[in-house]
């Protein structure tokens, strides 16, 4: 291994999971490149440090989304990147939105989008799975939800993808311009919302947040903008890459597809499976509030760490066979996270994920990847593909 292996890799990002088997092995807190970060990747570590804020700040993920080149960046100034009262508050003001209760309404708008996407892939037969069906399912459950409109549904992946595509070190000078003019133009969309539900209120979350919390707390504009560009990639990001592992293994598994198949109630299965396989989240960053060990290596207060959420979830102390994908599995990974961060829109996910599964499983009985044209994203936070395509086999 090299000394500092570099976790944004092309290889790497491809498949991370031999380096991340080498550095649970020997070295489960170990420098990486970009940034210089420290990766922690054993289970037992990355559960530790996500069941301690008090020890492990969330403004990790601040100092990973706006480093200096970037300017100001709203969504690492908001509700997944802060700490403490100011998190507890700021998570007030939306979290009603994301009860089950709440969540059920959408079920049936969900169901019709992933059937009428899969019908799309079905006529075109060899399409980008990630711009057919994996973007726009999420896509238009969340502009719903937020109240955006569904006509500029496109430009939703191209912006959360700029901005939790920051990494400590830009690419080169036409990454830092795109950076910056994206957020830019994501900010003024955002404002247009804001003063359109000041002058006429809505009940969607966009109105809702505009509102204020529950004991009549009002957010500032910036962070009615921090928590709108949050909610957004939150629930992009992750699931669009969701959809993008679970049908890469479903083309490798042919007899998985087939039991799925044959028997829906084993969906819930899959997919807690497929979370824990090869889940949407690569790390988390915290930054260290006091001297800590971890498994025997000092780690010095203030130093940036990567908990790394993917390498927890294939760790073999906690998961017998972890790099076999097993519908039997009893234990579910730590794919949501832990604690007072835990995933807002885990029960979304869950329902996009079950419906756009289903759409595809009533449709398909096959699919084949193209793996010439498959390009891979750049992030410390999220791993998938930007672009994947594929062919598909009806029924
Ligand atoms: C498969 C899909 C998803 C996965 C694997 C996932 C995973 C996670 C994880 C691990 C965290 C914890 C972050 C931390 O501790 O720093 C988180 C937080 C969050 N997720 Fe998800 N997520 C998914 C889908 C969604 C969706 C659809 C939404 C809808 C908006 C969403 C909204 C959020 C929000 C707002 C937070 C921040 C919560 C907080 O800081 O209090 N997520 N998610």
């Amino acid at each position: 291994m090299q000394s500092t292996p570099d976790v944004m890799a092309l290889a790497h990002r491809i498949n991370p999971y031999p380096l991340y088997a080498e550095l649970r092995r020997d070295h489960p807190v170990c420098r990486v490149e970009p940034g210089g970060l420290m990766a922690i990747s054993r289970y037992k570590d990355v559960e530790y440090v996500l069941k301690h804020p008090e020890l492990f700040s969330s403004h990790g993920l601040r100092v990973a989304w706006q480093p200096e080149w970037v300017g100001d960046n709203p969504v690492a100034q908001s509700l997944a990147a802060s700490d403490g009262e100011e998190h507890a508050r700021l998570r007030s003001l939306v979290s009603r939105a994301f009860t089950p209760v709440a969540i059920n309404r959408l079920d049936e708008k969900v169901r019709a989008s992933a059937a009428r996407l899969a019908e799309g892939l079905l006529a075109r037969g060899e399409s980008d799975f990630m711009e057919e069906f994996a973007t726009p399912l999420p896509a238009r459950a969340i502009s719903n939800l937020l109240g955006f409109d569904p006509a500029l549904e496109r430009h939703y992946k191209r912006w959360t993808g700029v901005i939790v595509g920051v990494t400590p070190v830009p690419e080169n000078e036409e990454h830092v311009s795109r950076t910056r003019d994206t957020i830019a133009e994501m900010k003024r969309y955002v404002q247009q919302i804001i003063d359109a539900r000041r002058s006429q209120p809505d009940d969607d979350v966009m109105g809702l947040i505009v509102k204020g919390g529950p004991n009549g707390q009002r957010p500032s504009n910036q962070e009615i903008i921090g928590l709108a560009f949050t909610l957004l990639a939150a629930g992009l990001e992750t699931t669009s890459f969701f959809f993008a592992h679970a049908l890469r293994l479903l083309a490798e598994r042919p007899d998985v597809l087939e039991r799925l198949r044959a028997d829906r109630k084993l969906l819930p299965k899959f997919i807690e499976e497929m979370l824990r396989y090869n889940g949407p989240i690569r790390g988390l960053p915290r930054i260290v509030m006091a001297d800590v060990e971890l498994s025997g290596v000092r780690i010095e207060h203030g130093a940036c760490i990567l908990p790394l959420i993917a390498s927890a979830n294939r760790d073999e102390t906690r998961f017998p066979h972890a790099d076999r994908f097993d519908l039997a599995r009893e234990q579910t990974g730590i794919s949501f996270g832990f604690g007072s961060h835990y995933c807002l829109g885990a029960f979304l996910a869950r329902l996009e994920a079950q419906a756009g599964l289903d759409a595809l499983l009533d449709r398909f009985s096959g699919f084949s990847l193209i793996p010439e044209g498959v390009v891979w994203n750049r992030s410390l936070v999220t791993s998938g593909p930007l672009k994947m395509p594929v062919r598909v086999l009806p029924v």
